[in-house]
This record gives structure tokens, C-alpha cells and sequence, in this order.
């Protein structure tokens, strides 16, 4: 089984993002998760498609997974594609025609993901599945990098992955070494995690203990 690790660079020091990144690819990490929040989805501001921009010019290499916590979202899907994301994920509220939101994505070349927050049903994925390359469990609210993982979205997974078993689930929000085992034996495979890594003293450490975790 292949496990990717992502960092969330909600987290990570602002004063000196692309050194932050060189740390964790250096630590291991698989690709980066670039959280992009509007202050209308959710309350918070973060990041925009120029910061993206220059990360990929100075990275070329980087798989930057971009995860959209906006309405509207076309207009910044085709920025954010521009810019240089690899991935980008969609909340199913972020947009008016979803279907049409998903095939932009992969019009512009990016792998697509839908975003579940914990209280949003699996049942978008019966018509979405054949346009995603992958879902994104909310696994906390959205908007807020350091909340705590809520317990019953694991059971959420379990379900979309014996109901999918071949759409690879990517877990985000409170992910930590005490609780990725449990969240990879339900069907995860792709693990973001900001604050258990940005504010851990040593990335390299914190993420091969992750990896210690995992089946
Ligand atoms: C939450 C974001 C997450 C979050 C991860 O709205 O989508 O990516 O910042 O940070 P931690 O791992 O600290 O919960
Ligand atoms: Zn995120």
C-alpha cells in the first residue's frame, strides 16, 4: 500500500514558507496541502493563487494539493490550475454546478477532489465518483488548522471506502501519530497534518513516526 504524507502549510512558520517546504520534503513528506480559505465558506483568510504561484516556480516538482474552503470556486479553480496545483478539492456547497466544477479541474489538468465535511452525507459521491481522482474527508470542521479529530467520521470512512474501494480517501484535520493508524485501517491512504508536524520540534521524526503507524 502507498501512503502519502501531506503537510498542511496552514501551519507552518508564514515568515519562510519555502523553507518550511525544503524541511519537510526533506522529512519525508509526499506532497504539500495548500488550504485556500475565502472568509465567506468559512471565517478565516489564508492563502491565494500568487503565494501557489511562487511556490511552484520555485518548486517544480512539488505536488501542491490545493484544497478550496470557498464559494464560488470555478473562478479560483482555474487560477489556483494556472498557478500550478496539482490537485485541487472542492467542497459539494462551494459551488452552484458541481459536476461542472469537478470536469474544470480536470480540464485544466489537475486531479480532482470532492471534500466531505463531517456532517456532509457520502451519498454526493454516487454521482460525482466517475469525475474524482479522490475524496477528502473533513475530519474537523473546516476553517481552523489544531482542532481535535472528531471520533465518528472514522466510521464515515470505513463506509465510503467498502462502498468505493478504489477512490483513494485523503483524511484532513486532526491527524496525528496516536490516531493515523486507526484512520488508515478504516481506508485512508492520504494523511494531511499541520499542526502534528509544523509544531512538532522535528519534522523528520514526527513524520517517520507516522509512517511507523501505518500498515
Ligand atoms: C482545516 C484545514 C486543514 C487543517 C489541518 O480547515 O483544511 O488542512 O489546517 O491542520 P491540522 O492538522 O492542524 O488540523
Ligand atoms: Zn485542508
Amino acid at each position: 500500500m502507498t501512503y502519502l504524507i501531506a503537510p498542511s502549510l496552514i501551519a507552518a512558520d508564514m515568515t519562510c514558507l519555502g523553507d518550511e517546504i525544503i524541511k519537510v520534503l526533506r522529512a519525508g513528506a509526499d506532497m504539500i496541502h495548500f488550504d485556500v480559505m475565502d472568509n465567506h465558506y468559512v471565517p478565516n483568510l489564508t492563502l491565494g493563487a500568487l503565494v501557489c504561484q511562487g511556490l511552484a516556480l520555485r518548486f517544480p516538482q512539488l505536488i501542491i494539493d490545493v484544497h478550496l474552503m470557498a464559494n464560488p470556486v470555478d473562478e479560483l479553480i482555474m487560477q489556483f490550475a494556472k498557478a500550478g496545483a496539482k490537485r485541487i478539492s472542492i467542497h459539494p456547497d462551494g459551488t452552484i454546478h458541481l459536476n461542472r466544477s469537478l470536469q474544470l479541474i480536470r480540464e485544466l489538468g489537475c486531479e480532482a477532489g470532492l471534500v466531505l465535511n463531517p456532517a456532509t452525507s457520502m451519498d454526493c459521491l454516487q454521482w460525482t465518483r466517475p469525475l474524482l481522482d479522490f475524496v477528502l474527508v473533513m475530519t474537523v470542521n473546516p476553517g481552523f488548522g489544531g482542532q481535535k479529530l472528531i471520533p465518528y467520521v472514522v466510521d464515515k470512512i470505513a463506509a465510503i471506502h467498502s462502498s468505493y474501494p478504489d477512490l483513494p480517501i485523503s483524511v484532513d484535520g486532526g491527524v496525528t501519530v496516536k490516531n493515523i493508524a486507526e484512520l488508515a485501517r478504516a481506508g485512508a491512504t492520504q494523511f494531511v497534518a499541520g499542526s502534528a508536524i509544523f509544531a512538532s520540534d522535528d519534522y523528520g521524526q514526527t513524520i517517520a513516526a507516522m509512517r511507523h503507524q501505518l500498515p
